[in-house]
């Protein structure tokens, strides 16, 4: 809830003292609920929701406790997480396989090759491509040791141009194994970052796995590093333009789905 509070006050461009005014709130439990120690009427859910223009019924449903989180289900194929600690929270990174498969698709690092070490899949011992969303510590820093350690001639990611990475074409798609790849460009939380959209390739629609990287996660998104107002266009983007039982698999924190997102992350009004 802190960080929905701070971001959507960035993206308004108000202070904490400015919200204070606006919505006649102390200013501070304002500070205080940043720091993530709220107790907010509902009156006042409903009166910062207003001055910030957040989705209410999933700023409220993250408030009080209850903010759905989906169990995906349904995918043709394995989707293994890789949690790894990463300072107060977590990062991910994830492998796409055939059931059953010793080999399949990484997509992030993490942030070194140690922490991955420790969360890999004892069944994945071969790769056959690793796809980075963008080059921040946390997503890309387990790459190189990756590569080197599976043997693969380079990775896949956004630009900008680094030795070892083949830098993928904004919409390009590709086929690798028993997967087809979009790449979906979405600079915001960094210049260049790139969300995947990745299913089985069939004569049949299936259901795709979005892998979103730092641009949205399960009730929030990203911090905008690069431009706040990019990663929440793109973010609406996605989440009015995909399916709604498109697993969305994010950077950090849990599985969600695009349809959840849309009801009820706190930055989907007027999708
Ligand atoms: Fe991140």
């Amino acid at each position: 809830m802190g960080d929905v509070l701070e971001k959507a006050m960035k993206l308004r461009g108000l202070s904490e003292s400015a919200l204070a005014r606006k919505t006649g709130i102390d200013i501070n439990r304002i500070k205080d609920a940043i720091l993530y120690r709220y107790d907010f009427s509902s009156e006042e859910i409903t009166t910062l929701s207003d001055a910030l223009g957040l989705n209410e019924p999933g700023f409220r449903a993250l408030i009080e406790g209850r903010y759905p989180v989906p169990c995906p289900c349904g995918l043709p194929f394995q989707l293994h997480v890789l949690a790894m600690p990463y300072g107060v929270g977590v990062v991910n990174a994830y492998i796409v396989a055939e059931c059953g498969a010793d080999t399949g698709i990484l997509i992030d690092s993490g942030c070194c090759c140690e922490a991955l070490q420790q969360v890999w899949p004892a069944c994945i011992r071969h790769l056959d491509a690793h796809l980075v969303t963008h080059w921040d510590s946390d997503h890309g820093g387990g790459c190189e040791g990756t590569r080197a350690r599976f043997g693969l001639a380079h990775c896949f990611g956004p630009g900008p141009e680094r030795p070892g990475v083949r830098v993928l074409a904004e919409s390009e798609t590709m086929d690798i194994g028993a997967f087809r790849i979009e790449v979906i460009s979405t600079p915001g939380p960094a210049a260049e970052h790139y969300c995947y959209l990745i299913r089985r390739r069939s004569a049949q629609p299936s259901k795709a796995v979005l892998f979103t990287g730092d641009l949205f996660f399960c009730g929030s998104i990203g911090g905008g590093f690069f431009d706040d107002r990019s990663v929440l266009e793109h973010a609406r983007r996605l989440w009015t333009t995909l399916p709604s039982d498109t697993i969305v698999a994010p950077g950090h924190g849990p599985l969600t789905t695009i349809g959840t997102e849309r009801e009820f992350n706190p930055f989907s009004t007027g999708c």
